[in-house]
């Protein structure tokens, strides 16, 4: 069995560097979301629709806006992610916002060994699973953690994106899972192109057939799976505006696919 840890551990130190970069920037606008803004898009907040009083594990919650913004609309929610800095903003911003929310420092991979329990919902989005190299030991951890009946939801960039250079000028890496890792100096963030980072990050591309299989082998079926020519994030380089406020890349407006999500239930097998 391959050993990922070298790559985990360099993209949790990456990671790491990166939280407090984002905690401070426009992108993550945390002075809105203190005030009560909520940090979800519309996409996620009308598709997995009222969560109230349901259980929800957020697989990869970064410094936990987004599993605080659920928490303020009812669900009792819990939130993984590997970076020890992303975990520990997320314990500060709960305990100001005075919201209730369990956070784990946790390799997904791993989870089995730092969480217990099942949930109504498991929750994903927006830059996740490119950081995970075998979507078999992904979806295995979302069964383990999955109430049977229960509903999964992603919503995440398209993998024809990541097929792109930086600019968006040529197509550079595979649409497929190779099962090696793509390499790349990454410098800044997306959230800060000119913040003092830079360094070497793992990544693995999912194609659609490879995220629904991986699902669909344990059991968890697709109510659907939406493809949206925009994004609700200006996170790429060479992004325009829209008059319907969304993002799209420059010259291919409407073109590409951007966004993709799916809504699945846990069946009896
Ligand atoms: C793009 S962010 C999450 C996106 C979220 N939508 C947001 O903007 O807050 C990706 C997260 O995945 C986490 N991550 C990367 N590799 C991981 C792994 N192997 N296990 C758990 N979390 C991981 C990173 O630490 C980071 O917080």
């Amino acid at each position: 069995m391959e050993d990922y840890n070298l790559y985990f551990e360099a993209n949790r130190s990456l990671w790491n560097k990166k939280t407090p970069v984002h905690l401070n920037s426009d992108f993550y606008n945390l002075p809105a979301f203190m005030a009560g803004e909520t940090s979800l898009n519309q996409i996620e907040l009308s598709e997995l629709g009222n969560v109230k009083g349901k259980s929800m594990l957020h697989l990869q919650c970064h410094f936990g806006q987004d599993t605080l913004s659920w928490a303020r609309l009812g669900a009792d929610v819990t939130g993984i992610d590997i970076s020890d800095e992303a975990i520990r903003q997320a314990e500060i911003l709960r305990d100001k916002l005075n919201l209730e929310a369990t956070f784990v420092r946790s390799d997904l991979y791993n989870l089995k060994e730092n969480l217990q329990g099942q949930f109504d919902i498991v929750f994903t989005s927006y830059g996740t699973i490119g950081w995970l190299p075998d979507l078999n030991k992904w979806a295995d951890i979302i069964d383990h953690f999955l109430k049977l009946g229960g509903t999964f939801y992603i919503a995440e960039f398209h993998p024809v994106l990541w097929m792109f250079d930086d600019n968006f000028e040529k197509i550079v890496y595979p649409y497929h899972n190779t099962h090696t890792p793509i390499v790349t100096e990454s410098e800044g963030t997306y959230a800060d192109r000119n913040a003092p980072i830079k360094q070497v990050e793992y990544g693995w591309n999912h194609g659609l057939g490879e995220v629904v299989t991986a699902l669909t082998s344990r059991g968890i079926y697709p109510e659907f799976l939406h493809e949206f020519p925009y994004s609700p994030y200006n996170c790429f380089a060479n992004m325009v505006q829209g008059e319907d406020g969304f993002w799209r890349i420059k010259g291919y407006e409407d073109k590409l696919p951007m966004v993709y999500s799916i809504k699945a239930t846990k069946m009896d097998r």
